[in-house]
């Protein structure tokens, strides 16, 4: 994923992308040629799309860094603020239920999971665990939490930590709807989520470009995460995540309703995914199971 060509791509889109808007050229010059040392010292950073430069002027800017070429010196030798880096490539803005289709998913999706004994489920990418907590709310009003588990991953502990704690600021409590409000507790500035809840949920650091990817899941949500990276990484992360479902589990990612094509799987049927609602949700196929079986299996060989 790191090779010369695939820098040299990134670095000719960044320049294309940015002419139009390009204030301070012999800044711009400076940026692009240290954002590809940048990249020599953190490689996952070509994984990532053209976007990733302007977030990475933005860190360089909260660390009071100009240029690009500052940002490089203050990261050569410097482990501290390299893991920072490496746990902050894209952005981590998250809320409670996000989008606009989590009503559709409960209604078309959700919904079968009623009288199953027992659901597994994955959010990966799940920032400071709004999402998890959505999800969980949004499934008890078929199954009895206590027959749920969720696995909630980010590669950034920070941002776990605040998932396991499950404490949100009180202008955050709207985003609930109000239906499942009762499953938090007010508080004058903060409000918490309550323990009935938080025991459902299991926190673990997995990097979505390097870790093996656990699986058997019914539900996995990875939303607003995969857009961050370049097409032939949201391809490969893609055929995993389908490779960790169940037969007639469902994959839920985030449409993009702009010009982007957002997270879409672009041939569902070669991972033995059929498309349930255009671009976000995915069921894996619960016949035949075969052929899924070869696919999961070619991928965990490869
Ligand atoms: C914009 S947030 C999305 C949070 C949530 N899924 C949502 O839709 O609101 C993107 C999340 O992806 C995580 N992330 C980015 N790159 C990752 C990687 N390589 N492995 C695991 N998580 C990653 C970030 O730490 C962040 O929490």
């Amino acid at each position: 994923m790191t090779t010369d060509t695939n820098l040299l791509s990134l670095a000719r889109k960044a320049a294309r992308c940015l002419l139009p808007f390009i204030k301070d050229p012999d800044k711009q010059v400076i940026n692009l040629k240290y954002f590809q040392k940048i990249v020599s010292l953190v490689p996952e950073l070509a994984s990532y799309h053209f976007g990733a430069l302007q977030h990475l002027e933005k860190i360089a800017e909260s660390k009071s860094c100009d240029t690009l070429r500052d940002y490089y010196k203050l990261l050569i030798n410097n482990n501290d603020e390299l893991e920072f880096l490496k746990t902050n490539l894209t952005m981590k803005g998250t809320h409670f239920f996000r989008g606009n289709d989590w009503d559709l998913f409960s209604k078309e999706c959700l919904s079968n999971f009623e009288g199953k004994e027992h659901i597994n489920l994955w959010c990966a990418g799940c920032s400071s665990g709004e999402e998890a907590y959505s999800l969980l709310m949004a499934l008890s009003d078929y199954v009895p939490i206590e027959r749920i588990e969720l696995l909630a991953t980010d590669y950034n502990d920070e941002l776990l930590k605040k998932c396991m704690a499950g404490e949100y600021f009180n202008q955050h409590y709207s985003e609930i709807p109000e239906h499942y409000q009762s499953w938090v507790e007010c508080g004058p500035k903060k409000f918490l989520i309550r323990q009935e809840l938080k025991d459902r949920i299991e926190t673990r650091n997995l990097n979505l470009l390097s870790d093996e990817f656990p699986n058997g899941f019914d539900v996995i949500l990875c939303r607003n995460v995969l857009k961050f990276f370049t097409s032939t990484v949201i391809s490969e992360i893609q055929k995993k995540l389908s490779a960790s479902l169940n037969c007639g589990g469902y994959i839920f990612l985030s449409r993009d309703d702009g010009p982007n094509t957002g997270e879409r799987i672009k041939n569902p049927e070669t991972l033995g995914l059929i498309e349930i609602c255009s671009g976000c949700i995915y069921q894996k196929k619960s016949f035949p199971c075969q052929q899924t079986k070869e696919v999961n299996q070619n991928i965990n060989e490869q």
